[in-house]
């Protein structure tokens, strides 16, 4: 049976890169038509959409997904998830879509919410994006309490199966450089970089740290002399950096002779920023 290649990650993840899909997929089976490729490692994992998407086109390869911030546990209790989200939908029944929830029902939805947070398993991401708007999240119930609740609720179950989309994946969950120590010397690996946004919140991620520029020039280290894919965007004018050094200081710029992919993002349809995709083979 043909095996199901998802284009974009199961459930809500800030930073996954669906935009980038096709021209990865592109990218990925021109590099099979050139060289072997025994194992792709994908540093900064998030949603494992990159793993997963390596994975369909090299069956053969080791796929290592560092699950930094336990997606894979999302994607697992989706049972539990959708079994709240119908609770929810059904206390919202005939409630108009997009509009504030009134003090009556967000209490009735709150205390179904804290039964299951004190039962179960809670996927707060998730639910923020079915009671909350846009790029707004909380990570447990006490930041939940604090928030007005709208009705962005899907009007059916999500529909995956975890098994599938992780299928075939070594998942892993530690520091990036750990992981590139682990592999760096190997023949026919390939690293997938894609960090944090620039001084990103990344509570989302699971963690308080904000990406500065040294953290994100530390992540440079690892493109050195290897096989890459590596994610940013013009807000980090990291490439800029990169070349001002390389003409000014004599800097070895890694992303000299890398192929230069890019994807415009409109913000409330005014122009916004644009997201890049930069890969290089060397060996
Ligand atoms: C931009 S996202 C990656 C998105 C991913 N490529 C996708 O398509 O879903 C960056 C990820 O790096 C993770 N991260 C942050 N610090 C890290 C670290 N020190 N080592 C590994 N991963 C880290 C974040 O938690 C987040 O999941």
């Amino acid at each position: 049976m043909k095996k199901k290649v998802f284009k974009t990650s199961p459930l809500p993840f800030q930073g996954q890169k669906r935009r980038f899909a096709s021209s990865f997929v592109v990218a990925m089976n021109d590099l099979k038509s050139k060289q072997e490729v025994k194992v792709i490692v994908d540093l900064f994992g998030g949603s494992g959409l990159l793993s997963h998407l390596a994975k369909s086109i090299f069956p053969d390869a080791k796929v290592v997904y560092n699950d930094f911030d336990n997606y894979s546990e999302r994607l697992r209790n989706i049972d539990q998830t959708n079994k709240l989200l119908s609770d929810i939908r059904k206390i919202l029944e005939g409630y108009p879509k997009g509009t504030k929830i009134e003090h009556n029902k967000r209490s009735e939805i709150l205390k179904r919410i804290e039964l299951a947070d004190k039962s179960g398993y809670v996927d707060y991401i998730t639910l923020s994006s079915s009671l909350m708007f846009s790029a707004k999240y909380v990570v447990n119930i006490d930041e939940l309490r604090k928030e007005n609740f709208y009705n962005n609720v899907k009007s059916c179950d999500y529909d995956f199966n975890p098994d599938e989309y992780l299928a075939g994946l070594e998942i892993v969950h530690c520091d990036y450089r750990e992981l590139y120590n682990q592999y760096k010397d190997m023949e026919g690996v390939i690293f997938i970089v894609d960090p944090p946004y620039l001084s990103t919140d990344t509570k989302t991620y699971g963690s308080d740290k904000y990406w500065k520029l040294r953290d994100y020039l530390d992540v440079l280290k690892v493109l050195v002399g290897a096989n890459y894919f590596f994610f940013t965007s013009n807000k980090s004018s990291l490439i800029e950096l990169c070349e001002w050094f390389e003409k000014n200081k004599g800097f070895s710029n890694p992303f000299n002779n890398s192929v230069l992919n890019t994807q415009n993002v409109t913000l409330n349809k005014t122009p916004g920023y644009t997201d890049m995709m930069l890969y290089k083979f060397v060996k």
